[in-house]
């Protein structure tokens, strides 16, 4: 299955959401995980950074399956490890992606090589982007229960449901997912309880607590779940619950 987060907004969560997703993946439901860092900030191949690099995303978006296929040939796939191909900073260059024909087909190939592919994406309404949703099974949308993230959050739910509706009916939209909440902080409550009565609460997903823990994980590229924080239990609940809708 292919998956993309997706959020034009940044700091919202995206790729610390990924990145311990794609561990529970690997390390709770023992599937062969692979993931593809569009974003040219590059936060997650740098936490990634014992992961088994096998290339770089932007040549996903540009070179012929051929070539991949050729590549793939000589690189080792780990099952016991996350597979990346990450960011490099030609993934800037969105003249070159005129179509998403090399993209589409290199993905088709990887699917059938991994479980799951996780795509990162940038904080912008981008081609790679849009592409990643036009080929993806299962969206999600991760936001802050702040007034910037909720004022970009009508404008892609609009997009991601036109490309839903309108080239890629087999998309599955997982859900809103409310990140680095502080229960304890009431704008952030009254936030929360906006969002349910204006969307419904159907839309959202449990949502993942501010804990220091994980941006300590992220920071220190290990996995979360191989620290000895005490929200661990906390992180996984929240990932069956999304899991279980998959
Ligand atoms: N649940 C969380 N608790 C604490 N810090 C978090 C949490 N989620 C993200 N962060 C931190 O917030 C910042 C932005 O998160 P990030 O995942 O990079 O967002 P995005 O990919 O949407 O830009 C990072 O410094 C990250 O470590
Ligand atoms: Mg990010």
């Amino acid at each position: 299955m292919i998956f993309t987060v997706a959020n034009q907004k940044g700091g919202v969560g995206k790729t610390t959401f990924l990145i311990n997703f794609a561990y529970y993946l690997k390390d709770f439901k023992n599937k062969s995980v692979l993931v593809i860092d569009t974003d040219t900030q590059a936060n997650c191949s740098y936490s990634l950074s014992n992961a088994n690099n096998i290339g770089n995303a932007y040549s996903l978006f540009i070179e012929d399956v051929d070539i991949l296929a050729a590549k793939i040939l000589e690189t080792e796939i780990r099952k016991d490890e996350i597979n990346l191909f990450k960011s490099t900073i030609d993934l800037s260059n969105e003249d070159e992606l005129d179509t998403p024909i090399n993209y589409m087909q290199n993905l088709k190939y990887l699917y059938t090589l991994f479980d799951c592919i996780l795509i990162d994406t940038a904080p912008v309404l981008s081609k790679k982007l849009i592409y990643s949703l036009q080929f993806s099974d299962y969206v999600i949308t991760p936001i802050e229960l702040e007034i910037y993230s909720l004022q970009g959050l009508s404008l892609m739910l609009n997009t991601i449901f036109n490309i839903k509706k309108n080239v890629n009916k087999n998309m599955s939209f997982l859900g809103v997912l409310p990140s680095r909440v502080i229960t304890t902080n009431k704008r952030q409550s009254r936030n929360l309880d906006k969002l349910y009565a204006e969307y419904g609460q159907e839309l959202f997903l449990p949502f993942i607590r501010y804990r220091n823990d994980l941006a300590n994980a992220s920071a220190n590229q290990v996995s979360f779940f191989k620290t000895n924080s005490k929200h661990k239990k906390e992180l996984i609940n929240v990932f069956d619950t999304i899991y279980a809708k998959m």
